[in-house]
């Protein structure tokens, strides 16, 4: 991969990656109600175990939204000019990249970022592969630390893709900043395709976080293993339970992990103390009432220029531009809101 040394989260990654992992979790489970950052999910085993969450009959959200993308990508391809550049946030095995590539011949090069550089290598080999004419240049590291695009695409139409719900997997507060960068990454007249999870009974949000195989557990898991054999930490793996929780008040499922009794591990140079019953908590995935979405994007710098949701369980993808003299002019009879499955309310 070439480009990759240009980009700051490379450098970062390469020198210090190892005492920033330490920090986090340390910081996390030093807090007084435990966390780990979610980002430590997605190492080779991690993103491995991520796809395979993604093939369960439980975790209707990778076959919902791939289904709404099938269906709407020849309308979203009508918003996207030619010669077009597409940055894919989190883009793992850019699987449903191919949806918007296969409709969208006019995009000349792609840009996908990720976190977990097995993961990213091998997406964008198998796409240079599939893409001829296409130019792929991977940005390996975190997606929320991205200053810059490569020169060479700064010219052209932007468009981002953040498909997966992985917005919904960041605190609101964080989801705005997030958007804000973003906004500033890709610059005036850019759009951005996202796809968010809408709220739906907890009967069907449950078991798509807690599934019967226990994939999602061992996914959950894997954090503390990756803790365990990279921090030389002394976590008894047994000894910590994968819960699912819907948290109503937030609209958002947690991923906790339940300390099953009293116990200490040792961490760097610290001890941390669980008692039974304590939990970690490694994960939230906001499902959201569309006004919400909204007001949230708005907060983040763009507008919602179109909606289309699915049929239950509902997912939404929504096409965001920038405002303003400099935003993208209507470039498609199609843009109201509507959807082929019919109108989010
Ligand atoms: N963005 C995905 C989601 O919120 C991430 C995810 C799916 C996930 N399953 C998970 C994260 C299980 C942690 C554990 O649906």
């Amino acid at each position: 991969m070439t480009s990759v040394s240009m980009i700051p989260p490379t450098q970062q990654h390469e020198t210090s990656a190892g005492s920033r992992f330490l920090d986090d979790v340390l910081r996390g489970l030093s807090a007084r109600r435990k966390t780990l950052p979610s980002k430590y999910f997605y190492d080779a085993e991690g993103s491995r175990l991520f796809e395979a969450i993604c093939e369960l009959p439980e975790y209707y959200v990778t076959r919902t939204e791939t289904a709404l993308l099938v269906d709407i990508a020849p309308e979203l391809a009508a918003f996207v000019a030619d010669g077009a550049a597409l940055v894919e946030f989190g883009s793992g095995a850019s699987a449903k990249t191919r949806l918007i590539l296969d409709a969208s011949p006019q995009i000349d090069v792609y840009i996908p970022i990720d976190i977990s550089e097995v993961a990213l290598s091998h997406a964008a080999e198998t796409i240079r592969a599939d893409y001829r004419g296409l130019e792929v240049i991977p940005l390996v590291g975190d997606f929320t630390r991205v200053l810059e695009l490569p020169s060479a695409v700064r010219s052209r139409p932007i468009v981002g893709f953040f498909p997966g719900s992985t917005i919904g997997n960041f605190e609101s507060a964080e989801a705005e900043r997030f958007l804000r960068r973003v906004r500033a990454l890709l610059g005036d007249g850019a759009l951005f395709i996202v796809g968010a999870d809408l709220a739906q009974a907890p009967e069907v949000l449950l078991p798509a976080y807690d599934d019967a195989g226990g994939v999602t557990a061992a996914f959950n898991r894997n954090l503390l293993v990756r803790i365990n054999r990279e921090l030389g930490a002394s976590l008894d793996l047994d000894a910590f339970e994968h819960r699912a929780v819907w948290n109503e008040a937030e609209s958002r499922i947690e991923m906790h992990l339940v300390s099953s009794r009293d116990q200490t591990a040792r961490i760097g140079s610290r001890t941390i103390v669980f008692i039974e019953g304590e939990v970690i908590h490694t994960e939230s995935s906001h499902k959201y009432r569309r006004e919400v979405f909204e007001a949230l994007v708005e907060r983040g710098g763009w507008r919602l220029k179109t909606a289309w949701t699915s049929d239950a369980p509902s997912f939404g993808v929504f096409l965001l531009d920038t405002e303003g003299p400099e935003g993208v002019a209507v470039t498609s009879p199609m843009n109201i809101e509507s959807s082929p499955s019919g109108e989010i309310s």
